[in-house]
């Protein structure tokens, strides 16, 4: 564990907090919260609360069952506990209260489940309220070395199963959806990933037209186009990457087109990135290299959103999105074309803004053979 990173990610977060005026923030168990403290863990039903205040030190409140894991594991000064039997809200009270913060204008979690904003508003009647990501998303929108390193090595376990996949195409036709997605969860775990970083997306024939679906029990046939979206994570950092494939035999009439088309529109976009450059006008880019074609209607999502320990999280390169690319920023850029019905198709690479340009972090053939 890097103690001063995470100690410098806090005093950092601090004085954000002051530049924009809030008096503290509260985390509950969620990525600001390992990006802050190194400790991930599901949100569960008991409290567990990262506190930290504009002016003084952090502290950790947790269920007495996490406490050696916590000491052990970050770096946050003050670790106070609760036992089960007792009532936590009692225990945040006192702690908001050590802290000054039962007043002033305090950030929750953009995530947080609501029945903890509940008792976070019981414990702090005359504060007001907002959201963490106006604090933390400057901060984590651009990553430093130690993130990319990450982020390049989980894209590299990503671009391996592809490239294994390629290998072995003709042993997948037959097989259900999801037995390939188990057999693309096997094959990263395989390449030094650790699980997935989303629900796999295997989109055979007309279920790859439903950009979100994620595999059921359809057989995939010789002439599928194959939607295949998939991730792992590497010290905490996902990948996320997209490609469709034909595993086997000829694609449906017009396949070929839309494949180029949207192979066209991705290397438009990522022609496109660099520094200056607006969110929005990236995806402008993308979508009129698909509308030209004619199948603007059909390109149903934004065209990309950063990648950092969450897997969609700031910038996102949607329509309106101001926001300027600056260098060290990561993120998806994915178009698509779906056609309901009958097949869908979408390129995914991840790439990272640079000095004078972007880089892609997957590097495999983007071809449906
Ligand atoms: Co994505």
């Amino acid at each position: 564990m890097d103690a001063k990173m995470y100690s410098e990610r806090c005093d950092r977060t601090a004085d954000r907090l002051r530049e924009i005026g809030a008096d503290g923030l509260l985390c509950f168990p969620s990525r600001n919260l390992q990006y802050l403290t190194g400790f991930h863990e599901e949100p569960g039903e008991r409290h567990l609360f990262l506190v930290l205040p504009a002016e003084g030190d952090p502290a950790l409140l947790v269920p007495a069952l996490y406490e050696t894991q916590i000491r052990e594991g970050t770096t946050v000064p003050e670790v106070r506990t609760w036992e089960d039997g007792e009532d936590p809200v009692a225990a945040v009270r006192t702690l908001l209260a050590d802290r000054n913060l039962r007043e002033g204008h305090l950030l929750v979690d953009d995530r947080m489940w609501a029945r903890f904003t509940q008792d976070l508003r019981a414990a702090a009647p005359a504060a007001t309220w907002g959201l963490a990501s106006e604090a933390l998303v400057d901060l984590r929108i651009r990553k430093d070395g130690a993130e990319l390193a990450a982020l390049r090595e989980a894209a590299r376990v990503a671009d391996a199963v592809i490239d294994d996949l390629r290998e072995t195409a003709d042993e997948h036709v037959g097989k259900s959806e999801r037995a390939l997605a188990s057999w693309i969860a096997g094959r990263l775990e395989t390449h030094g990933g650790s699980g997935v970083s989303f629900e796999t997306v295997v989109g055979s024939g007309p279920n790859g037209a439903k950009p979100h679906h994620r595999s059921g029990d359809r057989e995939i046939r010789a002439g599928d186009p194959v939607v295949l979206d998939f991730g792992t994570r590497v010290d905490g950092y996902p990948s996320d990457q997209t490609r469709t494939l034909v595993l086997a035999g000829e694609p449906p009439e017009g396949y070929p087109t839309v494949h180029e088309v949207v192979r066209e529109a991705q290397a438009a976009a990522v022609d496109a990135i660099e520094p200056g450059i607006e969110a929005g006008a990236v995806d402008r880019v993308a979508r009129e290299v698909i509308e030209e074609a004619g199948y603007g209607d059909a390109f149903v999502h934004r065209t990309g959103h950063g990648v950092g320990l969450d897997v969609h999280e700031e910038p996102y390169l949607v329509a309106g999105n101001d926001r300027s690319l600056e260098p060290g920023m990561v993120c998806s850029v994915e178009p698509g074309i779906y056609l309901p019905g009958r097949f869908g198709c979408r390129i995914e690479d991840l790439i990272v803004v640079t000095e004078d340009g972007a880089e892609r972090l997957n590097r495999t053939d983007r071809g449906w053979r």
